[in-house]
């Protein structure tokens, strides 16, 4: 079992996560693209799993409810060229939705744009250009953000955003976020699961794998998996596959 790495988590965010019991741990792990039929689930856990406090702040609950607009901003993740969005099942129930996870390439382009956040409301205007790969109009992409506190959400994420572009500048990498994992699937190891396969992509294309937006109760199991935090960015951490070298913060960008 893990040894126990524990954080202060700030009132409003979850508790901070665990190690995995072996008796506890989940078998027959099985992942997947992420497709149509977990969408619903997708959205419904998304909603409870994120710190109230934050959700509170980019969504006025009382005016609607988030599912099904969450639903349809999800749908377009499935077809974006540079976004895979991995789901866990278990074997022999592949209807069980146990958990997901974002990935995204880091193609910079000429203009050096570092990948959006899927949840990034302009990220359906440029960037991913969502609005356009799933032909929707101006109009449903306002229904689908009705009721939330666009700005805060695009300020918050655009400052992510801006981080990753001062640390990393030109470099490539595989960003991971967002995660989550519903309440009952917790502490079993699907984390644990989806993350090795974030791991795989950034053996494969040779690249660091960047943790964006990361939440202080998630940060002992990211440090057990072998993250590690940068100095000046509390929000990212990094993983370096063995085949390259291990960079390190200078003057607030990761040099090797
Ligand atoms: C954060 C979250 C995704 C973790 O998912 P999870 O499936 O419960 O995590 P796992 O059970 O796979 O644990 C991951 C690994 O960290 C280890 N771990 C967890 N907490 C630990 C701790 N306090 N100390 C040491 N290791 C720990 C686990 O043992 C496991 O490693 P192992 O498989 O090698 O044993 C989940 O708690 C969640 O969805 N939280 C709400 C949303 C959120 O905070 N998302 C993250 C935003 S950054």
């Amino acid at each position: 079992m893990a040894e126990r790495i524990e954080v202060q988590v700030p009132d409003g965010y979850p508790p901070m996560c665990e190690p995995v019991k072996p008796e506890n741990r989940a078998e027959n792990l099985v992942i997947v693209a992420a497709s149509d039929k977990y969408l619903a689930a997708m959205a419904e856990s998304f909603e409870k799993s994120y710190p109230k406090a934050i959700f509170d702040m980019i969504t006025k609950p009382s005016e609607k409810t988030y599912t099904a607009d969450t639903v349809k901003r999800l749908s377009a993740t499935l077809g974006a060229p540079n976004v895979t969005m991995l789901v866990v099942t278990t074997l022999g129930n592949e209807s069980q939705f146990m958990g997901c996870a974002a990935f995204l390439k880091a193609v910079l382009t000429p203009s050096n744009e570092h990948p959006m956040h899927i949840f990034r409301p302009s990220a359906f205007h440029r960037g991913h250009n969502f609005k356009k790969l799933m032909s929707w109009t101006d109009r449903e992409v306002d229904e689908m953000h009705k009721g939330m506190n666009t700005e805060l959400l695009e300020t918050i994420l655009e400052h992510q955003q801006r981080q990753r572009e001062k640390l990393m500048g030109s470099q490539p990498y595989v960003m991971l976020g967002p995660i989550w994992v519903p309440n009952e699937y917790r502490s079993r190891g699907v984390s644990s699961k989806l993350i090795s396969k974030g791991f795989d992509m950034a053996r494969d294309s040779r690249v660091p794998l960047l943790l964006s937006g990361v939440f202080p109760n998630a940060k002992p199991a990211y440090l057990h998996l072998g993250f590690e935090p940068l100095e000046g960015y509390d929000d990212l951490m990094i993983w370096f596959p063995q085949t390259i070298a291990r960079g390190k913060v200078q003057d607030g960008r990761l040099v090797y």
